[in-house]
């Protein structure tokens, strides 16, 4: 069995999913958005750690205005509809990725999400808000440098490097999944993905059941992990 603390996931579709139902891009969004309650309260019913979900990149803003306004204005419905519901189940919010750019509104609301939940102790929901794996890894390497010329670190490592990253206090990453059929990373956690097991659904994120959850979580729990090393029980 293997141990399954952190669970990432590319939620991807929803736009196809409106399309194929004649709708708006938008309304997929919206559907994307109570989903999220579903598998989030699910995954942490599960007794998983943390799930990180990506749910606005770096190159999303390549999008029209109008599907980018509407995507900052989902942290204010999520929120304003599933904050009970989340303090009851005892999850913790917070939120990787680049605040800078993100409308103050949103901002706030993320704000106050991250302080009411601050001492709960069950699953942490990680948002991955204006986020992109390279420019994590840039800013994590602007602050090491930094910190290096200011001798406030003497080894350079992978370990120290960890420290850098805005995933620093979480779990390490065991699972990516992500939805829609498509086989990419699109700049998600790429440093953490490093040995991370990587597995591809053909569900259109607002059609994603907590049954899809399962069996993600019954093919990785049949992985092999080794990590670079042998599998000594083994002959070959
Ligand atoms: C994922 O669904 C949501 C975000 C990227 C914010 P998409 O909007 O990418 O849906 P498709 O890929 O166009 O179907
Ligand atoms: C990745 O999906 C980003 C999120 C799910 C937030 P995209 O739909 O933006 O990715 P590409 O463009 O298909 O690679
Ligand atoms: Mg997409």
């Amino acid at each position: 069995m293997n141990t399954l603390n952190h669970i990432a996931i590319i939620m991807d579709g929803n736009g196809r999913w409106a399309k194929s139902h004649n709708l708006p891009r938008t309304m997929g969004h919206k559907k994307g958005v109570e989903k999220v309650r579903e598998i989030a309260i699910y995954a942490n019913k599960l007794g998983i750690k943390c799930l990180t979900l990506y749910a606005f990149s770096t190159e999303n803003w390549k999008r029209p205005e109008k599907e980018v306004n509407y995507l900052m204005s989902l942290p204010k419905v999520f929120f304003k509809s599933y904050l009970k519901e989340i303090m009851a189940n005892n999850i913790k919010i917070t939120m990787i990725g680049d605040m800078k750019d993100i409308p103050l509104e949103a901002k706030n609301i993320f704000k106050e999400a991250i302080k009411a939940t601050s001492k709960n102790t069950g699953m942490v929901l990680n948002f991955a808000m204006n986020y992109g794996g390279q420019r994590e890894i840039v800013r994590a390497a602007k602050k090491y440098a930094q910190d290096y010329k200011d001798g406030k670190i003497k080894n350079l490592n992978e370990k120290t490097f960890n420290n850098y990253l805005y995933t620093k206090d979480l779990p390490e990453l065991d699972l990516m999944i992500r939805t829609s059929a498509e086989e990419r990373i699109s700049n998600f956690l790429l440093y953490q993905v490093a040995y991370s097991e990587l597995i591809f659904m053909d569900t259109y994120w607002p059609n994603f059941k907590k049954e899809d959850l399962d069996k993600a979580i019954e093919i990785y729990m049949k992985r092999n992990r080794r990590f670079g090393a042998i599998d000594e029980n083994k002959s070959n």
